[in-house]
């Protein structure tokens, strides 16, 4: 066995999975910015594939590909759930933005986007902003997720929180039969850009909110804006809490062993990417009776809000479709059970079938 782009596969003949099923995967280099940069394009059944550029200091060039093969496999499912014409994709940029960030850099590695045809549009991520993706612009026609200023949409993070919302608020009416979080303790982990705006929400919905940060500033600027939110010292504190729904809203990887057990809450539906630590970790939630509403399905309307931005963006024709995932989340739940799986599973199956029959399509030949 040898490893390729970090994946194990047999020395002999061709395998089906030998770049972890994605299509594309370019490695891009500029010495003189220090630009380093992997896109990787899972698939573009849909259309173009799409997907934001995460600016971190992977400890190695293997963390990074190991990334944004995730990272692009769920952009797939999440823009195939969201009713997007796109495919899946994702871009890393090896350093730390704090330091590692320039005009030079960040126009290189636009002039790599372009150089892929508009197959890969990105926007931001981790580490990006919406003032970068103007630099990007300068050099490159497939970018979205830029400034107001530029005719961008802005902060992805004001649908990703209604959407998250919206999801819950799904997941309540299966628990309890109503819709609304009204009465009801939800507990926030993270409240930054999303889960402070999610607070915002939950609280005109007349819903308690106890949140937990490892940001005090964080905390501070929540408090000043809602000072009737409880706050708790971390996640421990949080999910061994008296909480009717946990919400994550910080990293990935939340949804353990060890947290799943002790989890109080009976829903978990919140913005984070990547919310299962391993799989697995679904099948123990439902075990223990908490209805688990499937992270790509809930925070998909960061993505839906850029994409809107490439038809030229209209805030409530975005905001409609964001509003859309309180009926996907419903359906989800709805295939759940008579399929007997997970959510996430059947949050899965829903997306690989739009991909399937709707991708199939483009055999159908037309003259352009
Ligand atoms: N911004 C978007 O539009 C968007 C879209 C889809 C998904 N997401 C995902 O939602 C999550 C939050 O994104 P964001 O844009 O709000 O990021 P952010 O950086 O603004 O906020 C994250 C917050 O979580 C806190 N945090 C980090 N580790 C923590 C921990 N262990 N316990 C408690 N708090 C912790 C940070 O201090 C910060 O305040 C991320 O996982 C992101 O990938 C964001």
């Amino acid at each position: 066995m040898t490893t390729v782009f970090g994946l194990p596969h047999k020395d002999h003949g061709p395998t089906p999975h030998r770049m972890g099923g994605h299509e594309q995967v370019v490695f891009c280099s500029d010495e003189r910015s220090g630009l380093y940069a992997i896109i990787a394009i899972h698939d573009t059944a849909l259309g173009p594939s799409l997907g934001g550029t995460r600016f971190y200091p992977y400890a190695t060039e293997q963390e990074a590909l190991a990334d944004v093969l995730n990272l692009s496999r769920a952009m797939a499912y999440k823009n195939a759930m969201a009713g997007l014409d796109h495919g899946g994709g994702k871009a890393v940029i090896i350093g730390d933005p704090a330091t590692d960030k320039t005009e030079a850099l960040l126009r290189a590695y636009g002039r790599f986007v372009q150089s892929l045809g508009g197959r890969y549009i990105t926007a931001c991520d981790v580490g990006t902003y919406s003032e970068d993706m103007d630099v990007v612009a300068r050099e490159c026609a497939y970018v979205t997720g830029r400034t107001v200023a530029h005719g961008g949409a802005g902060d992805s993070s004001i649908l990703t929180a209604y959407g998250v919302f919206q999801g819950m608020r799904a997941a309540a009416r299966q628990v309890y039969g109503v819709p609304t979080l009204r009465g009801r303790r939800v507990g926030v982990e993270g409240v930054g850009k999303v889960g402070a705006k999610l607070v915002g929400h939950l609280l005109e919905d007349g819903a308690e909110v106890v949140v937990c940060d490892v940001d005090e500033r964080a905390i501070a600027t929540l408090r000043e804006r809602h000072p009737e939110v409880d706050v708790v010292s971390g996640t421990r504190e949080l999910i061994t809490s008296d909480i009717d729904v946990y919400a994550p809203c910080a990293l990935g990887g939340s949804l353990n062993d060890e947290s799943v057990t002790q989890l109080r809450a009976k829903i978990v539906c919140g913005g984070a990417n990547n919310q299962l630590a391993h799989p697995g970790v679904d099948k123990r939630l439902a075990e223990r009776g908490i209805l688990y509403a499937p992270d790509y399905v809930v925070n998909s309307g960061g993505v839906i809000q850029v994409a809107d931005e490439i038809e030229g963006f209209d805030m409530e024709r975005a905001r409609a479709r964001a509003a859309r995932i309180f009926d996907t989340t419903l359906k989800i739940f709805a295939i759940a059970g008579e399929e007997g799986v997970p959510p996430a599973v059947a949050a899965d199956r829903l997306a690989e079938r739009r991909m399937s029959e709707v991708g199939r399509l483009r055999g159908i030949w037309l003259q352009r």
